[in-house]
């Protein structure tokens, strides 16, 4: 079969002439002498008209009752229609059915989300998880480009490695040939070495971190992409992170805005992800979230939240109600669907409003010292209508490379980037400690093997220079980007504490 099929996303080009689409049976519906077909090509999708009387009576019986996710291909001249998916409809001249798909058990209705991930090879298909995918995509070309188009060089760090950087808890160990060995969770170490070489450089993979926590936040394995740049202060690594995450915000919006709209993303919000972020320190942090203002805030938060369960709980309760009616069969499963997604958004609501006290409370009582929590950064993150900047963290709640700020040394040079509207840190980041003392002595403060980190070492002893860089989560990122709830979504074949799927 030669490739020659007309893609539905170039439809624009061939108004009046006839095409042929290849693709699968996406939607259908009859009205005896006339079939709707709603075709899905990989590029978009496309309303077919089928008359009686075109194709042969036969070919026209087999359409009318041909399964969801059949493959096919469709002939026919495109018109203009605004109405129709994406703009341009097909009358049909001819048809010809390749593979027929009975019981595709994935069905217009509402499926709960362990369905859904046990069925993610065929769930890929859907509408989310294509918008989400044509995303995921553009974000790693404009991710790419950034750093190519501003003297960085691409390195690729290891995968197997000897070094903890992140923390030991967290880490996946391999059997390396019998020698002990970890999967990476960052590609930091390597990079800074990197960098003594050629000043910018990034290196973009796969990241692992054995999590013990199944949270809407954390994968096991997951992307992420770090620069790392010789002679860098803190200010300079701010810059460069709003640089590069209002370039990427900007390029997702330019290519995917039909994708942002269909997944319902807060478009007006992205549009306003431009330079300068908001700037706080830690300290500030604590004393934001230990004020009267955040309790007041967590408290009208409380007041909304249960008024948008009344709400739910009314609409829920009409079309119970309408259920119970005389109504065709169709609308009973279109109104059994509306509630899976109506009490699906129930139990979320719940969870917040039983979460709000406890998260109020854990943030009164916020002790200088502590790490952010996961909920102190949704509350923090949510006063805020753009990314915020949260810098200077206590030494002893973060990593042992952090560089420590000479002039009030219980805290180091580092910072975190809160996306607004609730989402949380999507970057990690910090100068590095570029004193070899210092350095040893943070080593051993972690309790770390000083062996395996001699060539860490070195760099410290040749030429040190001060030096930074930071982490970008790709999932998280595009959680943020769409409006998704889980990075589970995020990317394709997730893989979760409890459980991998497929
Ligand atoms: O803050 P983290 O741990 O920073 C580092 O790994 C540094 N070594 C980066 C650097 O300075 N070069 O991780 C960076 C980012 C987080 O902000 C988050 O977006 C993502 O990586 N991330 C995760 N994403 C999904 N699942 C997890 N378990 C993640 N852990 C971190
Ligand atoms: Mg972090």
């Amino acid at each position: 079969m030669t490739n020659d099929f007309t893609q539905i996303s170039c439809l624009a080009g061939f108004q009046g002439q006839e095409v042929t689409l290849a693709g699968w049976l996406y939607q259908s519906r009859s009205s005896g002498k006339i079939q709707f077909l709603i075709i899905r090509d990989g590029t978009g999708l496309c309303q077919c008209i089928l008359e009686k009387g075109k194709v042969s009576n036969k070919l026209f019986e087999q359409l009318k009752h041909l399964g969801q996710e059949s493959s096919l291909t469709v002939t026919g001249i495109i018109h203009a229609d605004e109405r129709s998916v994406g703009g341009y409809e097909l009358v049909v001249t001819d048809a010809e059915i390749i593979s027929v798909t009975t019981d595709y058990p994935i069905t217009p209705k509402s499926h709960g989300i362990d369905f859904l991930l046990k069925n993610r090879h065929l769930h890929l298909r859907s509408q989310r998880q294509w918008c989400i995918g044509k995303i995921r995509h553009t974000l790693i070309d404009a991710i790419r480009r950034f750093f190519n188009d501003n003297g960085f060089t691409l390195i690729d760090t290891p995968i197997f490695t000897a070094m903890a950087a992140e923390g030991e808890q967290t880490l996946f160990e391999a059997d390396y040939f019998g020698t002990p060995m970890h999967l990476t969770q960052t590609g930091q170490l390597h990079l800074e070495a990197a960098a003594m070489s050629f000043g910018k450089v990034y290196c973009f993979g796969p990241t692992f971190r054995a999590e013990k926590s199944k949270t809407r936040r954390h994968l096991t394995e997951f992307w992420m992409v770090e620069p790392e740049v010789a002679f860098i202060d803190l200010n300079g690594l701010l810059e460069l992170a709003e640089n590069f995450v209002s370039f990427i915000a900007a390029k997702v919006l330019q290519n995917n805005k039909g994708e942002l709209e269909t997944l319902g993303a807060n478009i007006t919000a992205l549009e306003q992800t431009k330079a300068p972020f908001y700037r706080l320190t830690y300290t500030e942090v604590v004393d934001i979230l230990t004020s009267e203002k955040t309790q007041k805030f967590l408290t009208r938060q409380l007041e909304n939240l249960q008024n948008t369960k009344q709400q739910l709980e009314t609409q829920i309760g009409e079309l119970e109600n309408e259920q119970k009616g005389q109504i065709k069969q169709w609308q009973k499963d279109k109104i059994a669907a509306e509630l899976i997604e109506l009490n699906a958004a129930l139990a979320e609501l719940n969870t917040k409003i039983e979460n709000n006290p406890k998260h109020a409370k854990l943030a009164t009582e916020f002790q200088w010292g502590r790490d952010l929590g996961g909920s102190d950064e949704t509350i923090i993150s949510q006063m805020h209508d753009k990314p915020v900047f949260v810098t200077h963290y206590p030494k002893e709640a973060k990593a042992f490379y952090m560089k420590t700020d000479r002039e009030n040394d219980k805290v180091v040079l580092n910072f975190d980037l809160l996306a607004p509207s609730g989402f949380g840190e999507i970057i990690g980041g910090s100068v590095r400690e570029d004193d070899y003392d210092l350095l040893v002595a943070r080593i051993k403060d972690y309790g770390l093997d000083i062996e395996n980190y001699q060539w860490y070492l070195d760099l410290r002893k040749y030429g040190s220079v001060p030096h930074g860089g930071f982490g970008l989560g790709v999932e998280r990122t595009i959680a943020w980007l769409t409006g998704e709830r889980h990075i589970r979504q995020c990317i394709a074949f997730p893989r979760l504490m409890d459980k991998v799927y497929i």
